[in-house]
């Protein structure tokens, strides 16, 4: 599916948060959200999986349907087709992983226990995580706990996959795992994957289109044409892409 947001309007109070911020995200490929904390990142994802409404504008899904207009209902249904990776997470503490996983199929489908079984072992293959399905939340890594939550938003098939900080809080090692991961899911699936991120080594590494967020407005394209291109998103990725002393050593 290709989601194209336009001329997004939206304001908390009197502080506004997007000031017409059109941007696309190509079918099937994997786009990165980019800006600084506090820049909307997560408030778009939230708006793309129908949690969240603009004030105005449009999020057409393959050109024609437009979330930002559906009813209830129409929003629940939706959200099958899109897989979310929160930011903090978001498993049930008191389930283990096993039940966190499963609980999407036993809620929202008609699937026996022993089908739902085939599905969560799918998953769990998937993201690298057999063997420790019967661990609660709290007694995993940071990264199991990524992968943990991608293995709950790949469970009903997603057309749609948003991951909302998927490296954040990673060493470098499990920051490139979790790159392969997503980059493998998306081969093998065929998802329009969405991922948020302010980590500039990555974003480099797995975009096939990045959406950079300032001032409420976006700027998009492959991200080796913006860095060359737009001053401000040569600054955001310079920066942290060289060191203050390594700069000062080069030149
Ligand atoms: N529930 C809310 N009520 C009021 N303001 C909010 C709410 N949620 C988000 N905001 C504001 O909206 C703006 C965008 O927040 P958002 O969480 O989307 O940013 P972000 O880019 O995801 O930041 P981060 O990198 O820290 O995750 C922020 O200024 C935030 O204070
Ligand atoms: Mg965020």
């Amino acid at each position: 599916m290709e989601i194209e947001a336009r001329d997004l309007q939206f304001s908390r109070g009197d502080r506004p948060i997007f000031r017409g911020l059109s941007c696309r995200f190509p079918r099937g490929k994997i786009s990165v959200v980019a800006a600084a904390s506090g820049g909307g990142k997560t408030t778009l994802l939230r708006m793309i999986a129908c949690l969240l409404r603009p004030d105005s504008g449009a999020i057409l899904v393959d050109g024609t349907r437009d979330l930002v207009s559906l009813s209830r209902a129409e929003s629940d249904a939706w959200r099958h087709h899109v897989g979310m990776l929160f930011q903090f997470g978001a498993l049930l503490d008191m389930l283990t992983l096993y039940d966190n996983v499963a609980l999407p199929l036993r809620e929202h489908s008609k699937l026996t226990e022993a089908e739902i079984h085939d599905e969560v072992r799918r998953v769990f293959e998937a993201v690298g995580l057999e063997g420790v399905d019967q661990l609660l939340p709290g007694e995993l890594s940071g990264g199991m706990v990524k992968r943990a939550g991608l293995a709950r938003a790949l469970i009903e098939k997603p057309e749609v996959l948003l991951c909302d900080e998927p490296f954040s809080g990673l060493d470098p090692p499990t920051v490139r795992k979790v790159e392969e991961l997503l980059q493998a899911v998306n081969e093998r699936t065929g998802a329009t994957v969405v991922i948020t991120s302010h980590h500039p080594l990555s974003t480099m590494r797995i975009a096939d289109h990045l959406v950079m967020i300032g001032e409420g407005r976006a700027v998009e394209g492959t991200p080796q044409t913006l860095v060359r291109e737009d001053a401000r998103v040569a600054d955001f990725f310079e920066e942290a892409l060289s060191p203050p002393a390594v700069a000062r050593g080069a030149s």
